[in-house]
């Protein structure tokens, strides 16, 4: 089932706003459960905005006064071929060390980005390092990572919506779907 983007593609949906919607609360039950209070929430930009403020705002649904940072990485280039080297855009400006940190990131594929991010955490001294992806895309995991809170295990296909874009395109669409063809 087609659906029209902008620039004339055809995108077919995978996960639906509903979908999402549903699956985020579920999310934020679990990292509520099983995380402590002192929750230092760190999505990584850009891919990730949407899903980490959807859910923040799912986390204080169910009780928790989580604080935020960002940090933004880039891996890619503009490609949809990660280039394995993975730079610090812009970087955190809050107190790591001693912190429970949540790192949310939209889409686990080499899993060099998160585990960099990981890496990075632990060096600061946070107390505990966590993972929530949306999307977790197995098959092209090139490093040893697995996320603690997964949306949806996606094909393997190179995805758009929700935050996540091909070339900067395709951010502000509430689904996923991938360009059909
Ligand atoms: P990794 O470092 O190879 O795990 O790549 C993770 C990052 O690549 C994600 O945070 C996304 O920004 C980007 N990425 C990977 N696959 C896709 C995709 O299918 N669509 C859009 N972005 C993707
Ligand atoms: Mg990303």
């Amino acid at each position: 089932m087609g659906k029209l983007a902008p620039h004339g593609t055809r995108l077919s949906v995978l996960y639906s706003a509903d979908q999402i919607a549903a699956r985020v609360r579920e999310l934020a039950q679990d990292i509520h459960a099983s995380m402590g209070p002192d929750l230092l929430v760190i999505p990584v930009l850009k891919g990730s905005f949407i899903f980490a403020a959807d859910l923040l705002r799912a986390l204080h649904g169910v009780g928790a006064e989580p604080d935020m940072d960002f940090i933004s990485l880039s891996s890619y280039g503009g490609h949809t071929e990660s280039s394995g080297q993975v730079r610090i855009v812009r970087d955190t400006e809050a107190a790591i060390a001693g912190r429970d940190v949540l790192l949310v990131d939209d889409i686990l594929e080499s899993g060099r980005t998160l585990a960099f991010a990981q890496d990075l955490m632990m060096a600061r001294r946070a107390h505990s390092v966590r993972t929530c992806v949306l999307l977790d895309k197995p098959g092209k995991l090139a490093v040893g990572i697995k996320p603690d809170f997964v949306g949806f295990t996606c094909p393997d296909r190179f995805v758009v919506g929700y935050g996540m874009d091909v070339a900067h395109a395709f951010r502000q669409l509430p689904f996923v779907g991938f360009v059909e063809g």
